[in-house]
């Protein structure tokens, strides 16, 4: 099977190995003549920047690298950003990299046009009808990871420093305009972010099925790309030069962000506080989350997981089979069992539950989980001890 082509859902996507080399014709397509390239400055010292930029210039596009980020964004990456934008007189953003680039790109195009602060566009009630829209910049979004799939999906999650807290920024327009899925450009990430961004994508799948919000047109996604998460991951973790196995992974990446249009849950809900106050990795946080809020979930969960089951093909299809299978999954990708094995205690258990409660992932959980229930899981998590 040729694993290429072009797709329109949930916006414009153009996928298929070594399709990088489509960068200026997008452009032209969106009228862009002078695009920054945001990205993070690890990806900005590889030859990937250099060759993307190479393209842009003998197309004669002006692009230069705005690369001022962190792993976990803050609101100062943007600000920056939006001055680079302004200082350079750009027209559009190109976003190169995993979650935290691609936020930060699709923040910065939505603030370069913008008269509130950004905490005003945080996604509660109706905050996301004060965007003025015709200000905002186009953007072309450019995955190097599988997992967060940030670039088929409406929102960035930015940290506000004077609270410890992610905020999730929203707008429907935010979406990236065109997605250059380019499988290749994901084949120099490393087998433990390979893992780590691989479970979120599992997860945005997985909680998107599992919620009790009625989309079916996301659930059958969701379906889907838990398959190709069992199918491939392992493949893609053994060897990441693989490409069928890198080219399925960038496609269940895409779909779990797709899907969780639906809602997210308790995995969720807890490893963005985890991630806002310990600066963990996102999908490591998830990983190792995982199998404690699944068990929590249990008796929510049982029947639509033991359908999951049968249809990504294990041999043992009862809610223990699928539970099994997770762990195993999760120990072949080297992921720990515990968040003590990360460098987490449970000192900050009360601040943790609180604020998963707070989190926008919690409402669409299976299950009512309160905050002393959120605080428990993060304290059996630390101790690596799944009730029941
Ligand atoms: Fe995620």
């Amino acid at each position: 099977m040729q694993l290429s082509g072009n797709w329109n859902y949930p916006t414009a996507i153009r996928f298929g190995a070594g399709r990088a080399s489509e960068l200026p014709a997008l452009c032209r397509e969106l009228n862009i003549k002078r695009p920054l390239i945001v990205t993070d400055p690890g990806l900005a010292r590889l030859p990937l920047i250099a060759r993307l930029t190479d393209y842009l210039l003998s197309a004669n596009l002006v692009a230069d690298v705005f690369c001022d980020l962190r792993p976990n964004p803050v609101g100062r990456d943007v600000e920056a950003g939006v001055d680079a934008y302004r200082a350079g007189a750009y027209d559009g953003i190109v976003a190169v990299g995993g979650g935290s680039a691609i936020d930060v790109g699709k923040a910065i195009a939505l603030m370069v046009g913008q008269k509130h602060p950004l905490w005003e566009f945080e996604d509660v009630d109706d905050n996301w009808t004060r965007v003025h829209v015709a200000g905002m910049a186009p953007v072309i979004a450019v995955p190097t990871t599988a997992g967060t799939g940030s670039e088929v999906g409406r929102a960035s999650l930015i940290i506000d420093e004077s609270e410890h807290r992610k905020v999730i920024i929203f707008h429907p327009a935010m979406l990236p305009k065109i997605v250059l899925a380019d499988p290749e450009l994901t084949i120099g990430l490393p087998p433990h972010l390979t893992a780590a961004t691989g479970i979120d994508a599992f997860v945005h799948n997985l909680e998107a099925f599992c919620s009790p919000l009625y989309h079916p047109l996301a659930q059958g996604v969701a379906l889907q790309g838990m398959k190709l998460v069992h199918d491939w991951l392992p493949r893609a973790y053994a060897d990441g030069t693989d490409i069928e196995a890198r080219s399925h992974m960038l496609a269940a990446s895409i779909m779990g962000a797709t899907a969780f249009q639906k809602g997210l849950g308790g995995v969720h809900a807890l490893s963005h506080p985890i991630g806002a106050v310990f600066d963990t990795h996102h999908g490591l946080a998830n990983a190792v989350m995982l199998p404690y809020v699944l068990q929590r979930n249990r008796a929510a969960v049982k029947d639509s997981l033991a359908e999951a089951a049968h249809y990504i093909g294990l041999a043992d299809t009862s809610f223990d089979g699928f539970l099994d299978w997770v762990l195993q999954l999760r120990s072949q990708l080297g992921i720990p069992h515990s968040l003590a094995e990360i460098g987490i205690d449970a000192s900050r258990a009360d601040e943790i539950g609180r604020m998963a409660k707070l989190d926008p992932s919690d409402g669409s959980n299976p299950v009512e989980l309160t905050p002393d229930d959120y605080s428990a899981l993060f304290c059996a998590a630390v101790e690596g001890k799944i009730d029941g």
